[in-house]
């Protein structure tokens, strides 16, 4: 590990974008090249760790589904840890850090613990998703109204406002759906949208791997379950779907 320098350390909470390592910022790739201590999450890809000072020490901190690496307060105590001993931390994350990326137990930790802390943003995984095709989440005719959310299951209940969600003339993009495809088209459904409202998942965007599958409420989640998916995905309801199905493979 580096020799720590006299002032105090700081550290940044970067976004790395959805996995295109070209979708790092300059600020996120001048930090990382400058940082004593890198601490990264799972979907960080070697390209962008390559921006990494060769003498960078190098912690992974990464979580998989259901299987926590490393629990929080440790990826907090580590932080303020090194902080402490005067060295430059960045806090690697994917896509932007204050897009479900737990940044608010962090910087809360950090502040309390009186460490200087900066968020540096990133292009987020709906971004690159509504890039990759072609799709514009806000199309003027089609949506008023984003919406972000999160499919994954709160102590096993998929606890979504549905009334919210079905609102006419808006998208929804729903992270860290793949597992729960079926009961969320069944609830957009049942809560008055139409079967064959068009909807996405899109796989590993912005990646070599990239794959979507695009299809309505109704036959979404039967294509989804007879695919298997191994990288990050998220799903694109809404008119804007449809719009854009067929401007790119
Ligand atoms: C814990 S959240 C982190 C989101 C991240 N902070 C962001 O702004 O994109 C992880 C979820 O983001 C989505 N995701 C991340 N990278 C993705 C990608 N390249 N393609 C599709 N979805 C992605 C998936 O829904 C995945 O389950």
């Amino acid at each position: 590990m580096p020799e720590p320098k006299p002032s105090s350390g700081r550290v940044h909470l970067v976004g790395a974008g959805p996995g295109d390592p070209e979708l790092l910022t300059l600020k996120a790739a001048r930090l990382l090249a400058a940082a004593d201590v890198v601490l990264y999450d799972r979907l960080i890809g070697d390209a962008v760790l390559d921006h990494c000072r060769a003498d960078a020490e190098r912690i992974f901190v990464g979580k998989r589904r259901a299987r926590h690496r490393m629990p929080q307060s440790a990826i907090h105590e580590l932080m303020i840890d090194r902080a402490r001993r005067g060295l430059d931390v960045v806090r690697l994350k994917g896509g932007d850090p204050l897009i479900f990326g737990r940044a608010g137990e962090e910087i809360a930790s950090l502040v309390a613990a009186g460490v200087r802390v900066e968020v540096v943003p990133g292009v987020t995984a709906a971004s690159g998703s509504a890039a990759e095709r072609l799709l514009s989440l806000t199309h003027r005719d089609l949506a008023q109204t984003l919406v972000i959310t999160t499919g994954h299951r709160q102590d096993g209940t998929l606890d979504l406002d549905w009334p919210t969600l079905c609102r006419p003339r808006q998208t929804l993009v729903i992270y860290m759906s793949h597992y729960t495809t079926g009961a969320i088209c069944a609830g957009l459904i049942a809560n008055g949208l139409a079967a064959d409202h068009a909807a996405c998942l899109v796989e590993s965007a912005t990646r070599p791997e990239s794959r979507h599958i695009t299809g309505t409420l109704a036959t979404l989640p039967a294509m989804v379950a007879a695919t298997p998916i191994e990288g990050p995905a998220l799903l694109i309801v809404g008119e804007v779907v449809g719009a854009s199905a067929g401007l790119v493979g």
